[in-house]
């Protein structure tokens, strides 16, 4: 059966995606060749971006994250307009998305759930006074506030909890979706990864560059480009 022919039949579909829906918008992903979890640093990204790194040496935190975590002249592509154009039309229910970038929004999409978070929401640590994206780009070392306190992005960082309002309203419409599109992720991070296991309905469709532990339980196999595919719904 074709994607296509599932999406005809299908009303209540959800997306789950992640960093590979935004690499044809020129984000790198994470564990591909070119990931950057692939390049080399005096220390791993995965130990920079964790919550311990943040509050232990918050200017070296900051030095990484606004070189390769803010990529703000990104644009979204066409997997991100055909997903918005889905609900538009009344059959994709949500996107759950594992990407902090924002391209999703950019491209009209509403219902969004950002499991890890977003780089353009940033909350003062003492007086909670948010800051946009843009503000913590142009600051140098540790972004502070104007009564002093640090700035802190709301990304989930390793060791850090999700949401638990994302994480509810993630979870229930992958439930009581009747079609799952997973796209652009390797699946090998928790508990994101587990929350399509929520899934019961009658159509699922993988879209991925590479192999995923979820190839074989899902109805069809897409390996491709997340942009080129959906684009040609
Ligand atoms: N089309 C389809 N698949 C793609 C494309 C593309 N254009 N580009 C990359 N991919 C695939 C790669 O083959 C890879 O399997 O997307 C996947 C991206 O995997 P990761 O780099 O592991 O990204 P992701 O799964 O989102 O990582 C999950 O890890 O570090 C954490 O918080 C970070 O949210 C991230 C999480």
């Amino acid at each position: 059966m074709t994607i296509q022919r599932m999406i005809r039949e299908s009303g209540k579909i959800v997306f789950f995606g992640g960093a590979g829906v935004s690499t044809e918008s020129g984000i790198p992903d994470f564990r591909s060749e070119d990931g950057l979890y692939r390049q080399k640093y005096s220390v791993p990204p995965e130990t920079i971006l964790s919550s311990d790194y943040f509050y232990a040496h918050t200017g070296a935190f900051y030095d990484f994250y606004r070189d390769k975590m803010l990529c703000l002249s990104a644009k979204p592509n066409a997997a991100h307009f055909a997903l918005a154009k889905l609900e538009r039309e009344g059959k994709l229910s949500a996107v759950v998305t594992q990407n902090i970038d924002g391209l999703h929004q950019a491209a009209g999409s509403k219902n969004v759930f950002e499991l890890h978070g977003s780089v353009h929401r940033n909350t003062c640590l003492r007086c909670k006074k948010q800051y946009s994206a843009e503000f913590i780009l142009k600051s140098k070392g540790a972004p502070r506030c104007a009564c002093g306190g640090i700035v802190k992005p709301d990304v989930v960082l390793y060791g850090e909890p999700l949401d638990s309002a994302t994480v509810d309203g993630a979870v229930n419409a992958i439930r009581d979706a009747d079609m799952l599109i997973v796209a652009g992720t390797s699946l090998s991070v928790y508990p994101a990864a587990g929350f399509i296991g929520y899934f019961q309905g009658k159509h699922s469709v993988l879209i991925n560059r590479d192999e995923t532990p979820f190839d074989d339980r899902c109805e069809l196999v897409v390996r491709g480009k997340v942009g080129e595919v959906l684009s040609d719904l």
